[in-house]
């Protein structure tokens, strides 16, 4: 540490123009930090764009190679699949996240092929499946834990067959990174990674994709007794370590934004891959205020991501993948 005062030490030397400033510069986003979530949907030739997030859209398969290609293009290194699933096959079992013929089955096969050097992420838990709308199935008026975990666990090992990478599992239930670890290696699939949401809260940012997947509707009641509570941080540890200790390969903090302590707070004491979701509501606050030119978006946003760099994440999964990729490369 230095030590000494003004005006012999004049903070502002550093950042007097610009090449001192990217001298100094700590952090850096690059193409490699980003994970695009992309919404897929039955039917044919649709692209519709989400009601609350503006330049986000949910497309059919005839339509995703073309809509993914230009951000491959980019260097964009992953994309996680999120499935909206048409109301007839949900039920309240979640009996669809086991078929292979699912949709997000078919679009993990189907950008394989295309694109065999990108990662595919695949969330795992129930919600987009489910009549009830929640990530797991229910006993009584409860989600069940230990009766959800062979669901997932199917879910998971259908998703690697197809050849998704990455399993993401986002539904807090209690022990699910170990039994999801042990069907997968069981399977043949000792590669595909695990990127637990191990910290993940009960959101009120959420709303968006909801309605994007069209499980908000479904829903009933809220999702406290398995997400955590906003108010805690020493418990998000707790969720890491175990998370780790059952053979998480990367964790997830989840919102992003708000929770920028808890980022900071993983890193710092597990130093494992640390990634953040910077989720639906977060984008759709930076875009709603761009709009109606209250504030630079596109400014808003880069200074958002970085944030997440600064905090240290290896990563962020974020809706504004394709447009900051967009200007990481000068395009
Ligand atoms: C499913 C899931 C959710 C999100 C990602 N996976 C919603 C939820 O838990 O209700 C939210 C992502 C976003 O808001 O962008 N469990």
């Amino acid at each position: 540490m230095t030590s000494g005062h003004f005006p012999i030490i004049r903070m502002r030397r550093n950042r007097y123009d610009a090449w001192t400033r990217r001298l100094v510069a700590e952090n850096r986003l690059s193409v490699d930090d980003l994970i695009w979530p992309v919404f897929i949907i039955e039917g044919s030739n649709i692209v519709t764009e989400v009601g609350a997030m503006p330049g986000v859209y949910r497309v059919t398969l005839d339509r995703l190679a073309a809509h993914v290609a230009p951000v491959v293009a980019l260097g964009v290194p992953a994309i996680a699949l999120f499935p909206a699933t048409p109301s007839e096959l949900k039920d309240a079992e979640g009996t669809e996240s086991g078929n292979p013929q699912n949709l997000i089955c078919r679009a993990t096969r189907l950008l394989k092929q295309e694109f065999p050097h990108v990662g595919l992420v695949g969330d795992v838990a129930l919600d987009p499946y489910t009549d009830h709308g929640h990530d797991g199935v229910i006993r009584g008026d409860y989600v069940a834990n230990d009766e959800t975990l062979s669901v997932l666990t199917r879910q998971s090992v259908n998703q690697a067959d197809a050849g998704i990478d990455i399993i993401a599992p986002s539904d807090m239930m209690d022990g699910r990174v170990a039994a999801i670890r042990g069907a997968l290696d069981a399977a043949g699939h000792s590669h595909v990674r695990i990127r637990s949401y191990a910290a993940k809260y009960a959101s009120a940012f959420y709303g968006p994709f909801r309605e994007a997947v069209g499980s908000g509707s479904a829903l009933k009641g809220d999702k406290k007794t398995y997400q955590m509570d906003p108010a805690n941080s020493d418990e998000a540890m707790r969720e890491v370590a175990l998370d780790l200790a059952e053979g998480a390969d990367m964790v997830m903090v989840k919102p992003g934004m708000p929770y920028l302590d808890i980022v900071r707070r993983v890193h710092e004491r597990f130093g494992v891959p640390t990634f953040a979701y910077q989720v639906s509501g977060e984008y759709a606050m930076i875009m709603a205020a761009g709009r109606n030119g209250w504030l630079d978006q596109e400014r808003a946003m880069m200074e958002s991501l970085l944030a997440f760099k600064r905090a240290g994440a290896a990563g962020v999964l974020t809706y504004f993948a394709p447009a900051a990729a967009k200007i990481l490369r000068g395009s």
